[in-house]
C-alpha cells in the first residue's frame, strides 16, 4: 500500500514517500537459511515475504562447494553422536552443546527433505547419496575417518539453493527482489515489528510490518581484503542488530579457509583434500604430517591454516616470494576430478591458469566464514543478555545461518557444517514460527515515526559532502582487518588494529558521496554496505583484543593456550554509535545437552 501522506523526513529535511506492506513473516535474505525458513513459514499457512538484496539464486550459498554434513551412513555405519563429538571438538569447546545436539540429530532429516525436493546429489554405485571425507569428521569419537559430507559434485550449494528457490515459489512465498533492508523496526518494549528497505530498481522506500522478522543475511567476509565471500557479503542483518541496540556474539572468531586461490581468494573446496588432495611447502614436503599426525590434510581448518602460515613465515613457502603453498590434485584419477571436482578444476584454470591434472594449485589461507553473529537459541529466536538472564528472547525476531551465532560452531566451524546449519535451523525456525504466529493475525499500527531514524541515517550518508571517498575508507578497513586480525594475533597487533579501525570509524564523519541515488551499485548503496561492514569490523577487533587465550580460530601468540578456567564464555559486543564505543560483556557457554541421550562432552586437549 503506498501511503502518500506518510513522508518520513530524513536528516536533510527531505521527505520520502513510504510504501507499506504487512505480512505474518518477513524473511530477510534468500540464501539457504532464508529460503528454508521461508518454505517452512509458507507451509505453515503464514503469509511470508522474502526480501533479498540480490536475485535469490545469486545468494552466496550458491558458492558453497564441498557438501553438507549428515550421518546418513551411506559409506559406512555412522552415528549423530560421533558428528556431535566432532563438532564440539571442532568448536574447541566453545559451542553450546544443546544446540550442537539439535544440529546433529536433525541433520539427516533435513538432508532427506532436500533430496525429496529434488537436490541432484552425486550418487554411490547403489544409488545412495554420495558422501566424502571432510576435515575433522571422524567415526567412533575420533577413532576413524568419516565420509559424512553429502555432495553434489563440488557445486552442492548451487544445487541446494536452486532447489529451495523452486520450493519457495511452489509454496507461494512473495519475493521482494533487489530490496536492500536497512534497519529493523523495534518498538518501545523491545519487540521487532519489521524492517525498512530500499527498493533498488527505483530507489523507493518500503516499510514491512510483520509479526515475525527473520534475519538470514549471511556473513561479513568483505570486512577483510581477501575473502572467499562475494562482494555482497556485508553482514547487513548483523549491523541492523547492532544499531537496534542488541549485541553480536563471539565476533573474534573468523575462519580462514586453508585453500583460497593465491591472488584471487577464490575458494578451492576442502572436498579436494577429501578426495585425496594434499598440500606441500617449498621443499616439496607434505608438512601436515608434522602438525596433525593422524588427520594430516584433513585436520580442522584452523589447524591447517595455522600450519600453512607457519611454513610461509619460516621461509618454506612456494613461488618467487615464497608466500604461498601448493595444493596437489595432479596425482588423482582424472575421472575423479571430472566427476567429483569439475567446478574447482575450472576455477583453478580461470583464476590460477593451472591445469589441475598436471600442476599444483597455488593457495593461501583466506577469510571464509564468521563463527560470530546474532545470538540465538536453537529455535532460531534471537536472545540477549538482559536483566540477569543470559538468554532472554527478543520477541518478534529470529536470525539464521551465518548471520546467527546459535552457537554450534563455537571457536571454529568444521567444513560442511555450514550448509547443514542453514537447513536444520531454517527448518527449526519454520516450526517455531508456526507456534508463535497465527496466520493473518492483526498487528498493532506502527508508530508514525517508525522509519525516521533509519531515514535520517540514510540522509546523513546521502548528502555527505566530506573529503574522504568511501572506497578509500573501505580499503583502510579491509587492510586493517587483514593485517591486524588474521590467523595469528598478539595483544600488540590487536591493540594497533583497534586504534586503526576506530580511526576508520571516526573517519566516517568526513565521508563524501558522489552518486547519491538509491539504486544498485551507487556510491550511496556501497556506503551503506560499508557502514554495515565497519561496525562489524570494529566489534570483531575489540572482541579479539579482549579474549586473552587461544581457542579455535582465535590464535594469540602471547596467550598460546586455551584457558577453560577463565574463558569458557561467549563474548557479547554492543556498539554506542554516537560515542563510537564498543561495550563488551560475556555469557557462559551452555555446559548441558538438549536431551539425556548424550551427556555433556567434557573439554580435553584438541589434537588431530
Ligand atoms: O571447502 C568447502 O567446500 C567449503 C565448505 C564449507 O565451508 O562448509
Amino acid at each position: 500500500m503506498v501511503n502518500p501522506n506518510d513522508k518520513a523526513p530524513g536528516a536533510g529535511g527531505r521527505a520520502y514517500p513510504i510504501t507499506d506492506h504487512v505480512f505474518d513473516v518477513v524473511v530477510v535474505g534468500a540464501g539457504g537459511a532464508g529460503l528454508r525458513a521461508t518454505v517452512g513459514c509458507s507451509q505453515a499457512g503464514l503469509r511470508t515475504a522474502c526480501i533479498s538484496k540480490v536475485f535469490p539464486t545469486r545468494s552466496h550459498t550458491v558458492a558453497a562447494q564441498g557438501g553438507i554434513s549428515a550421518t546418513l551412513g551411506n559409506m559406512h555405519p555412522d552415528d549423530w553422536r560421533w558428528h556431535m563429538y566432532d563438532t564440539v571438538k571442532g568448536s574447541d569447546w566453545l559451542g553450546d552443546q544443546d544446540s550442537i545436539e539439535y544440529l546433529c540429530r536433525n541433520a539427516p532429516a533435513a538432508v532427506y527433505e532436500l533430496e525429496h525436493w529434488g537436490v541432484p546429489f552425486s550418487r554411490t554405485e547403489e544409488g545412495k547419496i554420495y558422501q566424502r571425507p571432510f576435515g575433522g569428521m571422524t567415526t567412533e569419537f575420533g577413532k576413524g575417518t568419516a565420509q559424512r559430507t553429502c555432495a553434489a559434485a563440488d557445486r552442492t550449494g548451487h544445487a541446494i539453493l536452486h532447489t529451495l528457490y523452486g520450493e519457495a515459489l511452489r509454496n507461494r512465498t512473495e519475493f521482494f527482489i533487489e530490496y536492500f533492508a536497512i534497519d529493523l523496526i523495534m518498538d518501545a518494549d523491545g519487540r521487532c515489528r519489521g524492517v525498512v528497505c530500499i527498493k533498488m530498481d527505483d530507489g523507493t522506500i518500503h516499510r514491512f510490518k510483520s509479526a515475525l522478522t527473520i534475519l538470514a543475511t549471511g556473513g561479513y567476509g568483505r570486512a577483510y581484503f581477501s575473502a572467499t565471500s562475494a562482494h555482497t557479503c556485508t553482514g547487513d542483518g548483523n549491523a541492523m542488530v547492532l544499531r537496534a541496540g542488541l549485541p553480536l556474539q563471539d565476533m573474534e572468531f573468523v575462519q580462514f579457509h586453508p585453500t583460497g586461490i593465491y591472488g584471487s581468494g577464490c575458494l578451492i573446496t576442502e572436498g579436494a583434500r577429501g578426495e585425496g588432495g594434499y598440500v606441500t611447502n617449498g621443499n616439496g614436503e607434505r608438512f601436515m604430517e608434522r602438525y596433525a599426525p593422524s588427520a594430516k590434510d584433513l585436520a580442522s581448518r584452523d589447524v591447517v591454516s595455522r600450519a600453512m602460515t607457519i611454513e610461509i613465515r619460516e621461509g618454506r613457502g612456494v613461488g618467487k616470494n615464497k608466500d604461498h603453498i601448493y595444493l596437489h590434485l595432479d596425482h588423482l584419477d582424472p575421472k575423479v576430478l571430472h566427476e567429483r571436482l569439475p567446478g574447482i578444476s575450472e576455477s583453478a584454470r580461470i583464476f590460477a591458469g593451472v591445469d589441475v591434472t598436471k600442476e599444483p594449485i597455488p593457495v593461501l589461507p583466506t577469510v571464509h566464514y564468521n563463527m560470530g553473529g546474532i545470538q540465538t537459541n536453537f529455535h532460531g529466536e534471537v536472545v540477549t543478555k538482559k536483566n540477569g538472564d543470559p538468554d532472554m528472547v527478543v520477541p518478534g525476531l529470529m536470525a539464521l545461518g551465518e548471520a546467527a551465532c546459535v552457537s554450534v560452531h563455537g571457536a571454529n566451524r568444521l567444513g560442511s557444517n555450514s550448509l547443514i546449519d542453514l537447513v536444520v535451523f531454517g527448518r527449526a525456525a519454520g516450526h517455531k514460527a508456526r507456534e508463535l504466529v497465527t496466520p493473518g493475525e492483526k498487528q498493532p499500527e506502527l508508530p508514525k515515526d517508525s522509519a525516521d531514524l533509519s531515514l535520517s541515517r540514510l540522509d546523513r550518508f546521502r548528502f555527505a559532502k566530506g573529503g574522504t571517498p568511501t572506497a578509500r575508507l573501505r580499503h583502510k578497513m579491509q587492510m586493517t582487518m587483514q593485517n591486524n586480525c588474521a590467523v595469528f594475533r598478539t595483544g600488540e597487533v590487536l591493540e594497533e588494529g583497534s586504534k586503526l579501525i576506530h580511526e576508520v570509524w571516526s573517519g566516517i564523519s568526513d565521508i563524501g558521496i558522489t552518486d547519491r541515488s538509491l539504486i544498485w551499485n551507487s556510491d550511496l548503496i556501497e556506503t551503506l554496505e560499508f557502514d554495515n561492514l565497519l561496525v562489524q569490523a570494529v566489534v570483531t577487533m575489540d572482541s579479539a583484543v579482549e579474549r586473552k587465550e587461544s581457542r579455535g580460530a582465535h590464535a594469540r601468540e602471547d596467550y598460546p593456550d586455551r584457558d577453560d578456567k577463565t574463558w569458557m564464555k561467549h563474548t557479547l559486543a554492543w556498539i554506542d554509535e554516537e560515542k563510537q564505543k564498543v561495550n563488551i560483556d560475556f555469557r557462559p557457554v551452555h555446559t548441558y545437552t538438549m536431551t539425556d541421550e548424550i551427556s555433556y562432552i567434557e573439554p580435553k586437549a584438541r589434537v588431530y
